[in-house]
């Protein structure tokens, strides 16, 4: 039985993924290192300084810490400029449809996401009441497909992970919802994975399982 859904944030609440894409592939054609959609699907769910790494494995340069933490406060103040354009306009198909009907039904709500970014997200975006839990980038040391995330927001709704559905697009994020003992609902990328309990095109087909 289904007694809490926990959200991921990017590219399941809103499409921010795209701006995290054009971000890093700012970064990356400063610095001359081949960067493509391919390699940015690695980067989904994984944190701020993982998905550097992930970037600079294309590059023969050896970067020290320095350049790394330059980098990624770059990164994310070319992403901070997208980002101030974000309205509730952007709130991804369903995702209302589908948070009007889990409180209806009484079922408890969770953001399990790796951003540091997700609250100032949720603000812009008009739902910073909405999650009962909120667990993010800044709450957690180990990110995605590590279960430490969504452990900890199972654990302040006070539910068993066995109770909790995940919505995740990234593949790291249904690997870290199995970690947890969750069940998962995957979207996009993350349907290529074979570890996904269910898998849809929209949030609102989660209806369906209630
Ligand atoms: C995840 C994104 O939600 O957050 C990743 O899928 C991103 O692409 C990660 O790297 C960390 O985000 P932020 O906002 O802390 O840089
Ligand atoms: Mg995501």
């Amino acid at each position: 039985m289904i007694k809490a859904v926990i959200f991921d944030l990017d590219g399941v609440i809103v499409s921010t993924d795209n701006f995290h894409y054009q971000a890093w592939k700012h970064i990356a054609d400063k610095e001359g290192i081949h960067f493509d959609e391919l390699i940015n699907n690695r980067l989904r769910g994984v944190s701020r300084m993982d998905s550097l790494d992930i970037i600079l494995e294309n590059s023969h340069k050896k970067y020290k810490e320095m350049d790394k933490i330059r980098f990624a406060n770059e990164k994310n103040s070319v992403y901070g400029d997208f980002l101030s354009s974000l309205t509730s306009n952007d709130i991804l198909p369903g995702v209302k449809e589908l948070i009007a009907l889990l409180k209806a039904k009484d079922i408890r709500l969770g953001v399990g996401s790796s951003s540091r970014n997700c609250k100032k997200i949720l603000t812009l975006i008009g739902l910073h009441e909405t999650f009962d839990v909120v667990i993010d980038g800044n709450d957690i040391s180990r990110s995605k497909p590590d279960s430490e995330v969504f452990d900890k927001v199972a654990k302040k709704l006070g539910v068993e992970p066995e109770e909790c559905l995940v919505i995740e697009d990234a593949i790291a994020g249904i690997e870290a919802a199995v970690n947890a003992g969750m069940m998962s609902f995957a979207l996009n990328d993350a349907k290529k994975s074979p570890l996904a309990t269910y898998k849809g095109n929209n949030v609102i087909e989660i209806a369906s399982l209630l």
